[in-house]
C-alpha cells in the first residue's frame, strides 16, 4: 500500500531518530522526500541509508533567514509541497538556575521561531490539500523537572497547530501536532550527561511511562504517516500523543 504516493514531503531534522525513520516510512509509502539537518556528514550518512533520490538540504532550524533560503531551494526542485514535518528540535534540559539568555533564545529559535517562519516561507509552495505536522512533546503537558524551557517551546509549537489550522483552513492546509513520549533515539545522548547518569535517566524515564518502556522511532513514524496521508483528512488543529500513556494515565 502506498499511502503517500507521489506526495512531496519535507522533514526537518531527518538525519537521525524519529525524522530519519519517518523519512524511511514516507519513502516506503511512495513519497518524494527531502530532509534537513545541520551537520552535513550526518546528512550524507542518512542519504546513504535512504537512497540517492532523497534531497539532502543542510539547514539550521533556528536560523530564520535560513528558512527562506530552504524554501527557495525546495521550490527550485519541486513543483509543490504536500507534507511538512517540522521535527528538528533542541532538547536541552537543565535546572532553572543554569539557564542563561543565550541558551534560552537558541532553544526558542530552533523549536518555535524557526518553525513559524518556515511555515510562512513555504506557504506559496504548500499544496491544497497539504498536511503540516509539528513535532511537540508530552513534556508540554507534564511538569518534568529541568524541562522548563523545552516544554514551554513545545507548548508554543502545539498552540500553532491550532491557530495556523484556523488561519490556513481555507487553503486546504491541515496543521496538527505529533507529540512523542520518551523515545529511543540519539537525543538522550545529547543532554551532556556522563554515561552513568545517562543510564540512570534512562531508567527513570522508563519508570515514568505507564507502558513500562520507551517508544521506538518506528512507532512515531507510523503516526507521522497517518497524519501526512489522506487517512487523517478529518483531523485538524489537534495533537496526537504517542507517549505510552505518560500524558493521560
Ligand atoms: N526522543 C524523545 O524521547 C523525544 C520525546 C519527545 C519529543 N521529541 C522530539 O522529537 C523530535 C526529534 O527528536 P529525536 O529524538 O529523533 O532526536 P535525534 O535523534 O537527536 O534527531 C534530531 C534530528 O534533528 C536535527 N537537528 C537538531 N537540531 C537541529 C537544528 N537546529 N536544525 C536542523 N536540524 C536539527 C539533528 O541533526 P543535526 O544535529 O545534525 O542537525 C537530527 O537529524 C524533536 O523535536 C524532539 O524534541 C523527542
Amino acid at each position: 500500500m502506498a499511502r503517500l504516493n507521489g506526495k512531496y514531503a519535507l522533514i526537518t531534522g531527518g538525519s537521525s531518530g524519529i525524522g530519519l525513520e519517518t523519512a524511511r516510512q514516507f519513502l516506503a509509502e511512495g513519497a518524494h522526500v527531502a530532509i534537513t539537518g545541520r551537520d552535513s556528514d550526518n546528512l550524507k550518512a542518512a542519504g546513504q541509508q535512504l537512497g540517492s533520490e532523497v534531497l539532502l538540504l543542510p539547514s539550521d532550524a533556528g536560523d530564520v533567514p535560513g528558512q527562506l533560503r530552504l524554501a527557495q531551494q525546495l521550490s527550485a526542485h519541486w513543483p509543490q509541497l504536500d507534507v511538512l514535518f517540522i521535527n528538528a528540535g533542541d532538547v536541552t534540559h537543565r535546572p532553572l538556575a543554569e539557564w542563561d539568555e543565550a541558551t534560552f533564545e537558541q532553544l526558542l529559535a530552533t523549536n518555535l521561531k524557526g518553525p513559524f517562519f518556515l511555515v510562512q516561507a513555504l506557504l506559496p509552495l504548500l499544496a491544497n490539500p497539504a498536511s503540516v505536522i509539528l513535532c511537540g512533546s508530552v513534556s508540554a503537558r507534564i511538569g518534568l523537572p529541568q524541562s522548563s524551557v523545552y516544554a514551554a517551546s513545545k507548548a508554543g509549537l502545539l498552540s500553532l497547530a491550532r491557530t495556523l489550522s484556523g488561519e490556513l483552513l481555507h487553503r486546504g492546509i491541515r496543521v496538527n501536532g505529533l507529540s512523542p513520549g520518551p523515545t529511543e533515539t540519539a537525543a538522550l545522548g545529547k543532554l551532556g550527561l556522563p554515561a552513568a547518569e545517562q543510564e540512570q535517566l534512562r531508567q527513570d524515564i522508563r519508570n515514568l511511562v505507564p507502558l513500562g518502556r520507551m517508544g521506538t522511532p518506528s512507532e512515531l513514524a507510523k503516526a507521522a504517516v497517518f497524519l501526512a496521508s489522506d487517512e487523517s483528512s478529518f483531523v485538524v488543529g489537534t495533537e496526537l500523543l504517542v507517549d505510552g500513556g505518560v500524558g493521560n494515565l
